[in-house]
């Protein structure tokens, strides 16, 4: 029999390992930012990085961007060294608080950051419509950052981060600070992102927003990876079946399909009825995007 002998891509992101300990001198004590992180992403993944403040997020994504120095571990972005050429060359990156210049406008703010990465010329020109048209900021391009909402200014941002086509993405709490409409849009960029191919590891402590997006979370707690998994397998309650009937039941009609559902063996006093629910942000969106004259401050204007 004939064995096909080809290799598996590389992994977009892996760490064996991988620790970060900060001497706390003063106090003749080590904190320990990360501790022994085994973490693997898939090419083409949407990994979410969860945890509270302090658990080690932004470390990991430093030392994944070569930014820190493991103190012990590897870290390795497609089988390289983070802080080889080429691994950067495929890494973009969206820092926690991006400083930009407040008198630049978006189109002089992605002219500046593409000339930084060596995009010139036509193919600059190409490059900037490009991601004003991917991240819905036409109605920015001639206006000054500092007259930009938070949630505009988190979107000049990606497009900076995208500058240079990378294939990989960090984005280090990319809705932080953003409004909910603002986050809605941030979320479908990521999604339109893994459509294109692309890989995004992205931390955030909102934990509804990474539901919508991410392929597979880890939940990171005082340095350490608690938990990991597929959202659908972290999520799925594999004792019950949920059955969704688009009407309302009356006592009645539940009583009957309660004893119809026990004639297959359930036992009847464990069936439950519920009404299913919207989360309160769904509601939001819904109710704010309903209204007839809304206008986002955030969104280009028809
Ligand atoms: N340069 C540094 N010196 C000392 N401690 C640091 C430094 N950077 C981060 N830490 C500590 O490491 C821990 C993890 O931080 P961080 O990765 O930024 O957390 P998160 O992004 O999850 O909020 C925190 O306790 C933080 O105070
Ligand atoms: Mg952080």
């Amino acid at each position: 029999m004939e064995t096909s002998t080809v290799a598996a891509p590389p992994l977009a992101v892996e760490t064996i390992g991988l620790t970060k300990r900060y001497p706390l001198t003063w106090k003749r004590k080590v904190l320990v930012a990360l501790d022994g992180l085994n973490l693997q992403v898939k090419q083409g993944e949407v990994f979410g990085l969860l945890g509270p403040n302090g658990s080690g997020k932004s470390t990991t994504l430093k030392l994944l961007l070569g930014l820190i120095v493991a103190t012990e571990g590897e870290a390795r972005v497609f089988g390289l060294p983070p802080e080889s050429l080429e691994a950067r060359r495929r890494v973009g990156f969206l820092p926690e608080n991006p400083y930009f210049y407040a008198f630049l406008n978006g189109d002089e703010t992605l002219r500046f950051y593409g000339k930084l990465c060596g995009v010139t010329g036509d193919k600059l020109d190409k490059r900037i419509e490009e991601l004003i048209d991917l991240v819905g900021l036409q109605n920015g391009r001639e206006r000054p950052l500092r007259s930009y909402s938070k949630g505009m200014l988190q979107r000049i941002g990606l497009a900076q981060a995208l500058i240079h086509d990378p294939d990989l993405l960090f984005l280090d709490e990319p809705t932080a600070g953003v409004d909910p409409l603002g986050s809605a849009q941030i979320r479908d960029l990521i999604l339109k992102l893994k459509k294109m191919g692309k890989t995004v590891v992205f931390s955030s402590h909102l934990l509804e927003q990474v539901q919508e997006v991410a392929d597979r979370v880890a939940i990171f707690s005082l340095g350490k990876k608690v938990l990991e998994g597929s959202l659908e397998s972290l999520l799925t309650e594999n004792q019950s079946t949920q059955v969704l009937i688009p009407a309302e039941m009356n006592p009645e009609q539940q009583e009957r399909l309660r004893k119809f559902i026990g004639q297959t063996g359930v036992n009847e006093s464990e069936i439950r009825f519920t009404r299913p629910h919207l989360s309160l942000e769904q509601l939001y969106l819904r109710t704010v995007q309903a209204q007839p004259d809304f206008v986002s401050k955030d969104s280009p204007r028809p």
